[in-house]
């Protein structure tokens, strides 16, 4: 590995597994839950307290990179080479109903593509890691995705955004197709924890419209490096800022991505 990705990659998990001790401790101790504005789209204490910490961490090492971070913005140096997207909390809802189904996700783009990613599930202690070119892992023992071909067989994931009360291209008709073909959809409420679960092979596929670059930067590296696949919905390349992305084992990505695009449209006004 490249002596700098190798160091980037020690300072992000670094950074990650100091924010996850800082999420254990806050755990179903919160004194401060508020509202961002949409309905259940929450911030509390935990999620800037862990910010702060990797803030510190990566500033002291690396204070002239740029960093988007989700509850303070953009900031950082002026290197606009290197672009740090960091989620001190994914699964907020979650952590703040004292459901222990959250992670830290960190990741790192160069010149605009994700290059290494870093997530840290601190109520299973497990430590997701990977840089372009050179394997993820967890824990750090190698991790590939499934081998599951046929969509029937296949166990997947997915996830709502915030404005789906807003929207009728709010995932509900998806899910229900896709709830309808497979084995099972699950919705853990965490971006950053379904890719990494793509990744090991826990589900075979993920897809989800309505994130932002801090959910799914460090994700992306992880599944493509235990042999993922990531596109866009219809197979064309992903495009981090449309928000939507399809990721899978690879073998099931045609099926699950034609399923995604015929799904059957609930009744106009079902839900709005
Ligand atoms: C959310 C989670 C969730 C996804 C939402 C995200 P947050 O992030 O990743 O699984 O469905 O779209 O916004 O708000 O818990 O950091
Ligand atoms: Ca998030
Ligand atoms: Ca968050």
């Amino acid at each position: 590995m490249s002596q700098e990705l190798l160091t980037f990659l020690d300072i992000a998990s670094e950074a990650a597994l100091a924010a996850g001790a800082v999420l254990r401790e806050k755990f179903c101790r919160l004194e401060n839950i508020q509202s961002k504005g949409r309905q259940g789209d929450l911030v509390t204490e935990a999620d800037k307290a862990a910010e702060a910490v990797i803030l510190e961490i990566l500033a002291r090492h690396l204070s002239d990179h740029q960093i988007l971070a989700e509850e303070s913005g953009t900031l950082g140096g002026d290197n606009s080479k290197y672009l740090w997207a960091i989620d001190p909390l994914d699964g907020t809802t979650n952590y703040a109903h004292g459901y222990p189904v959250s992670a830290v996700s960190i990741g790192l783009m160069i010149d605009g593509v994700p290059q290494l990613g870093v997530v840290y599930n601190p109520f299973r202690d497990e430590l997701f890691r990977a840089a372009t070119g050179y394997g993820a892992t967890c824990n750090r023992q190698p991790i590939k995705v499934s081998t599951t071909q046929e969509l029937v067989d296949t166990l997947l994931v997915t996830g709502f955004a915030y404005d789906r009360r807003e929207t009728s291209d709010n995932n509900y008709a998806e899910f229900c197709y896709l709830t309808h073909l497979t084995q099972g959809v699950r919705r853990s409420g965490s971006a950053a924890l379904d890719l990494v679960s793509v990744a090991c092979g826990r589900f075979d596929g993920y897809w989800e419209r309505g994130l932002s670059p801090w959910d799914m930067t460090a994700g992306i590296v992880i599944v493509r490096e235990a042999g993922g696949k990531i596109t866009a919905y219809d197979q064309s390349p992903l495009a981090i800022k449309s928000g939507r992305i399809l990721a899978t084992n690879g073998l099931i990505h045609e099926s699950l991505s034609q399923a995604l695009q015929t799904a059957p449209r609930l009744p106009e006004g079902l839900y709005a």
